[in-house]
């Protein structure tokens, strides 16, 4: 098939591509930041370089490469800083979920494309009530944080907008395994403590398993909407010891949930101590995926031991 990628050079993109490529398909990958092209290239794509918040660039990109489907996983979170504010982060990856979703949309609609698939979130996002892991279709949180109400916003528009044309939404769960991977430095400074009694559900997902069940997805009919995430929903009082011993760390510190909220705000407390998990169950059966890492436990180990084994504190390639 002749997909479209945007954001290609990106921690998903990258192993996406080479999946993609490796599976015989014919990739046109898009990039923002110039240098890219040549990242892209290496991966057996042809690079397009391309601002999503372009529309008039969107739609000539999308007439020219001609895709039979697109996969859009374009954020802009490379950079982000996370201080209190979520939505103040997230702000640009907010507006490509939101804008940049609608343009690639009308582009690909114009352009006759087939199937559409786009980078959504699972993680945190389900109503904090009733059992500690989710499926799809269970309610959404109706009162997320202050701070991260526009981020929750952009990502119910990518959910809504993509399946309302017919195509696929992936929640995928925190992302582990890529060379940039963000959650490895603050836990290696001891940055990143246990909040109250830990017991908020995060899911996680390897970004190569991420990557192989989007390539299984292009073989799917939509609308659909599909957690990609590990089969281990796990308490942070877990997944965060053992994320510090797989890199090498020591333990976590402890906060009480009121120094949390002084210092990072309502949305680290949420995170850490109340959210829910995502079942994987549907994107097991539907798509046929099998995961390598069906656990963060094996996935954190696997990740950071060559990088631990080295003495480095750079990650290991994903
Ligand atoms: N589910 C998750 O947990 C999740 C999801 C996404 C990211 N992250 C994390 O966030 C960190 C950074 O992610 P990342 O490496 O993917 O970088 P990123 O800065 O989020 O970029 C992702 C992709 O989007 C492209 N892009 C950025 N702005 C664009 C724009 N205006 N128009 C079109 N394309 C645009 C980037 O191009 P260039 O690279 O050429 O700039 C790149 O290909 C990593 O630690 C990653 O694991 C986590």
């Amino acid at each position: 098939m002749r997909v479209f990628v945007a954001g290609a050079s990106g921690a998903i993109g990258i192993p996406l591509v080479s999946q993609l490529v490796e599976q015989g398909h014919e990739v046109i990958g898009s990039y923002r930041s110039p240098g890219n092209a040549d990242r892209v290239r290496a991966l057996g794509a042809q690079p397009v370089p391309l601002d999503l918040l372009d529309p008039g660039a969107v739609r000539t990109a999308m007439l020219d490469a001609e895709p039979e489907a697109v996969i859009h996983q374009a954020t802009a979170l490379a950079n982000a800083r996370f201080f209190r504010n979520l939505d103040r982060a997230f702000a640009q990856t907010n507006r490509l979920r939101i804008e940049g979703t609608d343009a690639l949309l009308a582009a690909a609609r114009e352009a006759g494309v087939r199937r559409f698939i786009a980078q959504s979130f699972a993680s945190y996002r389900y109503a904090r009530e009733g059992g500690p892991v989710k499926t799809e279709d269970a309610p959404l949180d109706p009162d997320p944080p202050a701070s991260a109400r526009q981020t929750n916003i952009a990502m119910s528009h990518l959910d809504q907008a993509v399946t309302a044309a017919g195509g696929i939404a992936l929640r995928y769960g925190g992302f582990y395994g890529a060379p940039n991977d963000g959650l490895a430095g603050p836990v290696r400074k001891r940055q990143y403590p246990i909040v109250g009694d830990g017991g908020g559900i995060s899911s996680f997902i390897h970004v190569g398993d991420a990557a192989a069940a989007t390539v299984l997805a292009l073989g799917h009919d939509g609308p659909a909407i599909y957690n990609v995430t590990d089969d281990e929903p796990a308490p942070m009082s877990e997944w965060l010891p053992a994320l510090a011993e797989a890199l090498g760390a020591k333990p976590p510190r402890h906060v009480p949930r009121w120094l949390a909220r002084l210092i990072a705000g309502d949305g680290m407390v949420v995170m850490a101590a109340e959210s829910r998990g995502a079942s994987n169950a549907k994107a097991k059966a539907e798509l046929g995926w099998t995961l390598r890492y069906p656990s963060w436990r094996e996935g954190f180990a696997a990740a950071y031991a060559p990088a631990v084994a080295a003495g480095s504190p750079s990650h290991p390639p994903a």
